[in-house]
């Protein structure tokens, strides 16, 4: 089978160009194996995406772990047995429509050949009905342009053979989710017995896509940070702390509103009444709403939460709102999380292929716990970071990365390379590299240097200079308004902290020295 060598260049467009370029460049993330060619789907993280990914990652453990007592984190293997995914009905399921060149045999994924050549949406739609379309719309091969073969089903799991005889057939898991549906029971019991209970992962998942286009975004090897809480289906209108969100606003864009794009703010409260989404499913909506606009502080106009209809949505759910932010470089709202109510799908089917008993009882009710997923690619969030965060001004190009996630958070910057300044700006690394993610910057002009950590997102900035030995004082320096203040080395800790906290206004930490950019 034919299949392309090089990554795609997802649209093209300059914003992405540019992203690309310093993700490249900088040591964010660049293909895979890249001296040897690359495969499309394949990415690694260099130093700065590692952190920028960690950083995502610890936020997101840190607010949705604690959102209940009887949260709890687990890890598991990537490669998993047969039977896992005939209870999980990933192997009957988890396909994508396939359509293959009559002539060159290349292969393309049959929804986003129709939906290019057609610009409409096909999701949903079966293997006959993809075929007509393809049929009645005479579409050809766009490499060769010769006549395309009947649709079919594709499956997207990577399969192995495991152990010597070549016998054992396991597959990598296309979800992290089937992990914590494994570890239930062991878990409930070892830990409160409790429900609401929740078991998340962070880890990686592998989907073998037939054609992954758009880049960083649509990965073969990819992260997931999921969370499976188990719950009683006769609770699902209830949720514990309803009191703190039920006048929250919720933004969605509910399925029969998709083709205007129209955003609906109801209240957790009206969308319960009027909707008729349960409560428990709108509290966790909200939760994940304020983790995108409080938490990262994304912009709340890119931000929606979008309803699937019966067609669209995932094989397990029966409710199904993706998280979708509005990214330039992708030309328009991607998905990049999402809330599933998967009903008692998993633990029933597992307990029916495995014979294994998975249900609780919880005072003298014996039922099987029904499962609300709140579900998130890791790497798809990194890249909306890049997107949203981007910023370009006349003499520089930053991201204004919030400091939590942003992959250093202070550089410090020796004016000169002599008469004890790096010494003295050692001393300070080291203290200062004890609270946060810090790296010396001592070569080039200050201004290049700013510039520099500009580019990467650096939030702060502490450059030491001949007053410094004298006074013990430092320039710091806020990269997104580029004011310079003077700070005794000593406060340096307890204020960046606060700044960082929004207890403390920039201008107001020290003496200001450089009021705007044009004076750096
Ligand atoms: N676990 C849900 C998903 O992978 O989309």
């Amino acid at each position: 089978m034919a299949e392309e060598k090089k990554q795609p260049n997802p649209k093209g467009n300059n914003k992405n160009d540019i992203i690309m370029t310093i993700a490249s460049k900088r040591g964010f993330f660049y293909p895979s194996a890249e001296i040897y060619g690359a495969k499309a789907g394949f990415w690694t993280y260099g130093h700065l995406g590692t952190r920028l990914k960690h950083g995502w990652e610890n936020l997101w453990r840190n607010f949705f772990l604690g959102l209940s007592k009887s949260y709890f984190e687990i890890d598991d293997c990537n490669i998993m047995p047969k039977k896992v995914f005939e209870g999980s009905g990933h192997l009957k399921h988890f396909n994508d429509p396939l359509t293959e060149c009559s002539k060159c045999h290349f292969r393309f994924r049959a929804d986003q050949l129709i939906e290019d050549a057609m610009h409409t949406n096909v999701g949903g739609l079966d293997e006959n009905a993809l075929t007509k379309l393809i049929d009645d719309n005479k579409l050809l091969c766009p490499r060769c342009g010769s006549n395309l073969m009947h649709v079919r089903w594709f499956n997207m799991m990577f399969e192995m053979k495991v152990g010597a005889t070549g016998e054992d057939i396991m597959y990598l898991r296309p979800e992290s989710a089937q992990s914590p549906y494994l570890a239930f029971k062991r878990e409930f019991e070892a830990l409160r017995k409790k429900i609401p209970f929740g078991l998340a992962v962070i880890g990686k998942a592998f989907r073998n896509e037939i054609s992954p286009r758009q880049g960083f975004f649509r990965l073969r090897e990819f992260t997931q940070a999921e969370l499976q809480i188990f719950f009683d289906p006769d609770k699902i209108n209830e949720a514990e702390n309803w009191d703190f969100v039920k006048n929250y606003k919720l933004r969605l864009c509910l399925a029969k509103d998709l083709k205007e794009e129209k955003i609906t703010e109801i209240t957790c409260e009206e969308a319960n009444k009027e909707l008729k989404i349960p409560k428990f499913y709108a509290y966790n909506m909200a939760k994940v709403q304020q983790f995108y606009l409080e938490i990262l502080g994304m912009p709340a106009e890119k931000f929606r939460l979008r309803e699937l209809d019966e067609k669209e949505r995932a094989f397990y759910n029966k409710l199904h709102f993706d998280i979708e932010l509005n990214m330039d470089t992708l030309g328009g709202f991607k998905e990049v999380a999402g809330v599933h109510y998967r009903t008692n799908h998993d633990l029933g089917g597992h307990q029916e292929c495995s014979g294994e008993n998975l249900e609780v009882v919880i005072g003298d009710k014996r039922f099987i716990p029904h499962v609300l997923e709140l579900s998130f690619g890791v790497d798809r969030n990194v890249w909306a970071l890049m997107d949203l965060f981007y910023k370009e001004e006349t003499e520089r190009t930053l991201f204004t990365f919030p400091a939590s996630v942003a992959p250093i958070e202070v550089a410090v910057y020796p004016l000169v390379n002599k008469d004890n300044i790096p010494e003295y700006s050692n001393e300070v690394y080291e203290r200062l590299g004890k609270e946060f993610k810090v790296f010396m910057d001592d070569s080039g002009s200050i201004g290049r240097r700013y510039r520099r950590q500009d580019e990467i997102g650096t939030p702060f900035g502490v450059t030491i200079d001949y007053d410094s030995l004298n006074d013990n004082t430092a320039t710091l320096r806020d990269r997104d308004s580029m004011k310079q203040v003077r700070v005794n080395v000593n406060d340096l800790i307890p204020k960046l902290k606060k700044i960082i906290a929004k207890e403390l206004e920039f201008e107001k930490a020290g003496t200001l020295v450089v009021k705007a950019a044009k004076e750096e």
